[in-house]
């Protein structure tokens, strides 16, 4: 049976972008007959979040987030990865197996050296933590953990699951076959522009989030870059960035009638209106289970504290397995 295993790192309050790239693909995912663990990354958050209070309220927002768009704790196992002890103790396993230079080459802890080379920093690994440097080495204890067979993420993680493959295999190596070998399903390939046009991302200040007002919504839309054009002027949809953000979450039919108004002359003021009715139109009914989530933590807690039991249920013995192999046992 398929093991379909994501996390979403609360790093930042969730948008759109994480919406249709992250939250909705790993729903509608489920839909097939699969065991399925999803999680919020906390721990890979503190590397990036140092505000405590902060890292709190942003990892109740993404569990919130996932909620409200549909998750079924029923039908999953959802928890949060600090409630699941086994994944730190995994990650300790593995990383006494894993060689130091295949995480050298992870494209976040090279983008930070290049940035050090950069500045002209004498030491090319200053400021780098040896959480962001093993960020990679956590990630596939994540997977490893509840041994997952499928994991569905961003084409930005693909390196991430490849790590994830070879230190697999190299256990599998040491130790005889144990963990499976996963594989990334990569979804959405489409990147989510920001109201800028640059990808949709928090330290772009453009999102359009996904927990927020009607209001606060429609300003953001508003906010969507356009050119100087005038009404009445016929408008190219194509490298467009009002279109192409509608084209993220509109149906095929409402994405030729928005290029039909754009041919015939619509105003940036009128089509921005259309995108905002159509976005608000598929944010109404997550925005009512957000309120009314919000207003009752205990139960999200319950939630996840009864999922960190569940997948608990399979950890702890694939620990137990783990450690038996690698000579840790009771005499
Ligand atoms: N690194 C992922 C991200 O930033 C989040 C994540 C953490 C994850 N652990 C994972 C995704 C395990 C899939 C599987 O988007």
């Amino acid at each position: 049976m398929k093991r379909i295993l994501t996390g979403i790192t609360p790093s930042g309050y969730p948008h759109l972008g994480n919406y249709i790239g992250a939250i909705k693909p790993s729903l509608d995912l489920l839909d097939e007959k699969c065991e399925s663990f999803l999680f919020i990354a906390d721990l890979h958050a503190v590397i990036k979040v140092s505000d405590p209070s902060r890292l709190a309220e942003l990892s109740n927002a993404i569990a919130i987030a996932w909620l409200a768009s549909g998750l079924d704790p029923n039908k999953t196992s959802f928890y949060r990865q600090s409630d699941v002890p086994e994944i730190t103790e995994l990650a300790w396993l593995l990383s006494c197996i894993t060689e130091k230079g295949l995480l050298n080459r992870a494209h976040a802890y090279k983008a930070a050296v290049d940035q050090n080379n950069e500045s002209g920093k004498k030491e090319i690994d200053e400021g780098i933590s040896l959480g962001l440097f093993s960020y990679p080495l956590l990630m596939a204890s994540d997977i490893l953990t509840p041994n997952a067979t499928h994991v569905p993420v961003g084409k930005d993680q693909q390196q991430h699951l490849e790590i994830t493959r070879d230190i697999a295999e190299k256990f599998n190596n040491k130790y005889g076959k144990f963990f499976n070998v996963p594989e990334a399903v990569i979804q959405n390939e489409k990147t989510v522009l920001g109201t800028d046009g640059r990808k949709m991302s928090k330290s772009y200040n453009n999102i359009i989030p996904l927990l927020s007002t009607e209001k606060e919504l429609k300003k953001s839309v508003m906010k969507i870059v356009t050119n100087s054009q005038e009404p009445g002027e016929k408008k190219e949809w194509k490298n467009n960035t009002l279109f192409s953000i509608y084209s993220s979450f509109a149906s095929d039919e409402k994405q030729e009638e928005m290029k039909n108004f754009f041919k015939d002359g619509i105003g940036w003021g009128d089509a921005k209106q259309k995108v905002f009715e159509e976005l608000n139109l598929m944010l109404s009914p997550i925005r009512e289970k957000f309120i009314e989530h919000s207003n009752n933590k205990k139960h999200i807690e319950e939630i996840l504290k009864s999922g960190a039991e569940k997948v608990r249920a399979q950890t702890v013995p694939i620990l137990k397995e783990v450690k038996k192999l690698v000579g840790i046992n009771a005499l």
